[in-house]
């Protein structure tokens, strides 16, 4: 299976292609909307170097691990893994590792669209000043009348599911790799301008610096551990799939190991990147940054409303994060359309249009579960709330679990040491190291956590 070279779908034009795609699907909705408000919650600066070393500790080798699968295999999660199966002489079951990353980005997808629909309706709502002059509770009432209205909800869902799924049918290099070299590059631009504005808030910046950088390791419970690696894993975009797909279209001679690095990186850079833009605002606003979930939609208006030049900063953030989430939602949907056209044999446009429907039709009920079907619970949890605990909780940990092990005790060591090429032994010694104990027993610990055994 080694001697496949290409993949049917494509292949990225080079290197930095890659790592531009790779990272525009890494750096989304958790790190900007995510991230700041899980710091907020866990105390600050001891969390993120818990975050850190997971980062590194698991996060790194288990994108190396899945790059590989998808390089190796060259075609979607679930035919690849059928592949490396039969090559490995494994258990035909491990088939379902693909499959279950499938469902996991048709399922995270449906709801992150929703939210990504939010941050387009906060950039129109930025745009023409719904914010000026607002207390908290004005903001905070913009914020439930928008969630209460399902006309509004399933509008910007599918403004976001169209924009996707316009990008995803022009395939690898024309539509992926094109909307990735476009808009990671703005991301990084518009990030580092919000930066620039929060230096300006002088003594607010500092306590921004202050409280994201100096641990106090008292704040930090176990509890805290857990879900920095939750969030390591979410937010690198691991367990479901999309790196693997993105490997699968990866030249032969470019370094995993290198790259994932890289990747890892720049997710990592613009996580602390949001969180130095945002708490300053916060701060000088007297918002509380354990705010949660809301810290963004419900508290940063307040911001964007009351200060010199929060009109353009509360457009600016907006786009961010619609930039953010759109080229990361695309590598959502990519292993089910690719998929689709291998085992149902036909074109990508059909493709796309069968499961950007489905997609949308999901993402539909999850607007609705805002509000018409709010009263619709299952596990006390609304449908959005449902689909964000398996998926996020439940999906990746044990994706990541299982392509850990696969990797690590299944495939043969000569492919896996062929496949990364690393320059010196000790290296594939240490990534082997982690692949085969540390990732398993540190995501069987958050999974533990899940299941309220830990
Ligand atoms: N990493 C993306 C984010 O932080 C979400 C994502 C999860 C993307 C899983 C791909 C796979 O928003």
């Amino acid at each position: 299976m080694a001697d496949i070279t290409t993949s049917q779908h494509g292949q990225w034009s080079s290197r930095f292609a890659f790592i531009l795609a790779a990272t525009g699907s890494a750096v989304g909705l958790g790190n900007i909307w995510k991230f700041p408000y899980i710091v907020g919650q866990n105390g600050g600066g001891a969390f993120v170097i818990v975050y850190l070393l997971c980062v590194i500790g698991i996060g790194i080798p288990i994108m190396m691990a899945e790059t590989l699968l998808g390089r190796r295999g060259r075609h979607s999660p679930i035919n690849t893994m059928e592949i490396l199966t039969t090559e490995a002489k494994a258990d035909p079951n491990w088939h379902y590792l693909g499959w279950m990353g499938v469902v996991a980005g048709f399922l995270i997808l449906s709801y992150y669209s929703v939210i990504a629909g939010w941050a387009l309706a906060y950039t129109g709502k930025a745009f023409f000043g719904s914010f000026f002059g607002e207390n908290p509770a004005g903001i905070a009432s913009i914020y439930d009348n928008f969630i209460a209205s399902p006309w509004q909800q399933v509008f910007w869902h599918t403004i976001f599911m169209t924009a996707t799924m316009a990008i995803v049918v022009r395939g690898v290099e024309s539509g992926l790799e094109k909307s990735a070299r476009f808009f990671v590059p703005i991301l990084f631009v518009l990030l580092v301008l919000l930066v620039g504005y929060a230096m300006t808030k002088e003594t607010y910046y500092f306590q921004g610096l202050h409280f994201l950088f100096s641990p106090d390791f008292s704040k930090l419970s176990g509890d805290s551990v857990l879900v920095a690696m939750g969030q390591a894993f979410f937010s690198l975009g691991l367990g479901m799939g999309a790196i693997m797909m993105y490997g699968a279209y990866l030249p032969k001679d470019i370094s995993i190991a290198k790259t994932s690095i890289i990747i890892a990186a720049a997710d990592t850079v613009v996580a602390l990147l949001a969180g130095i833009a945002i708490f300053p605002i916060v701060f000088a606003n007297g918002l509380t940054p354990a705010d949660g979930p809301g810290l963004i939609f419900k508290t940063l208006p307040i911001a964007f409303g009351n200060m010199t030049g929060g009109w353009i900063v509360g457009i600016l953030f907006f786009v961010l994060l619609f930039f953010a989430a759109l080229t990361s939602a695309v590598s959502l949907i990519e292993p089910a359309v690719t998929w689709l056209i291998e085992a149902r044999k036909v074109d990508r446009y059909t493709a796309c249009l069968w499961s950007g429907l489905l997609t949308w039709a999901l993402g539909v009920a999850v607007a609705l579960s805002f509000n018409v079907w709010s009263g619709f619970k299952l596990f006390n949890q609304n449908l959005f709330g449902l689909v964000d605990y398996v998926t996020s909780n439940l999906m990746l940990p044990i994706g990541g679990f299982c392509i850990a092990v696969f990797v690590g005790w299944i495939m043969k060591q000569e492919d896996s040491e062929s496949e990364l090429a690393l320059s010196q032994p000790h290296f594939y010694k240490m990534w082997k190291f982690s692949v085969c104990y540390i990732a398993p027993a540190a995501v069987f610990l958050v999974f533990l956590h899940v299941v309220g055994v830990l």
